[in-house]
């Protein structure tokens, strides 16, 4: 017995597999991210929860936090609707609210929250957030669903049929603008030793 985080990480890889939009609105303002962290949160099938990690160098992070609400849309994996998947996921993952306008970009109508609902997307839950716990680096938000819809039918869309598609230079901009994210969340964790 040892702690190896090496071996940590293969332990806990690939345990969510399918990749989600988020999508939220905070003082009239529209955006959302990317995220490989979401969950069912509920075993009273009369009251689904659904969960997501959301790391506090990102806008969505402060937004979710200040709303109360979020959108979880799972993506499309079927031939004629996949392209439409690695758009709503490179312009979402690939760059920051903080920098402008993501959400003008897509297909999107409102939901009973006010946040904005993907058109382009397999289907999703729209929630309200009732619980979060701050983990130093990231929190995690806990809602309600309060709405929820398929919009397109057939498969989800996994992030390593997602990755196999993705242009490799988009991948290589998402991992530069990974860095700074990373180095935030060490100092968040370590403080001066990051
Ligand atoms: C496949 C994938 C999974 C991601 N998972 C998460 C996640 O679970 N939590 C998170 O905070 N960011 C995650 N990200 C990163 C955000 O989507 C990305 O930093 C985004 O640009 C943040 O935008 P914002 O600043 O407008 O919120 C992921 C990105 C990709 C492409």
């Amino acid at each position: 017995m040892s702690y190896d985080p090496a071996v940590a990480n293969r332990v806990l890889a690939g345990l969510r597999p399918f990749p989600v939009a988020i999508t939220t609105v905070d003082g009239g303002f529209a955006n959302g991210l990317m995220s490989l962290s979401a969950g069912s949160a509920s075993i009273i099938p009369e009251a689904p929860r659904a969960t997501i990690s959301l790391t506090k160098y990102n806008k969505t992070h402060d937004m979710v936090s200040n709303s109360g609400i979020f959108v979880m849309h799972m993506l499309s994996a079927e031939d004629e609707q996949v392209h439409k998947s690695l758009e709503i996921l490179m312009t979402l993952g690939g760059s920051s609210g903080r920098d402008g306008d993501k959400i003008g970009k897509l297909r999107t109508k409102t939901g009973v929250t006010g946040a904005p609902i993907l058109l382009d997307a397999h289907s999703y839950v729209e929630a309200r957030v009732m619980g979060t716990l701050d983990v130093e680096e990231s929190s995690i938000f806990v809602g309600d669903v309060v709405a929820t819809e398929i919009l397109n039918e057939g498969q989800r869309l996994r992030i390593g049929d997602a990755w196999s598609k993705l242009p490799a230079e988009w991948i290589a901009q998402y991992d530069a603008n990974h860095e700074p994210q990373l180095a935030n969340a060490r100092a968040r964790r370590f403080g001066a030793k990051a």
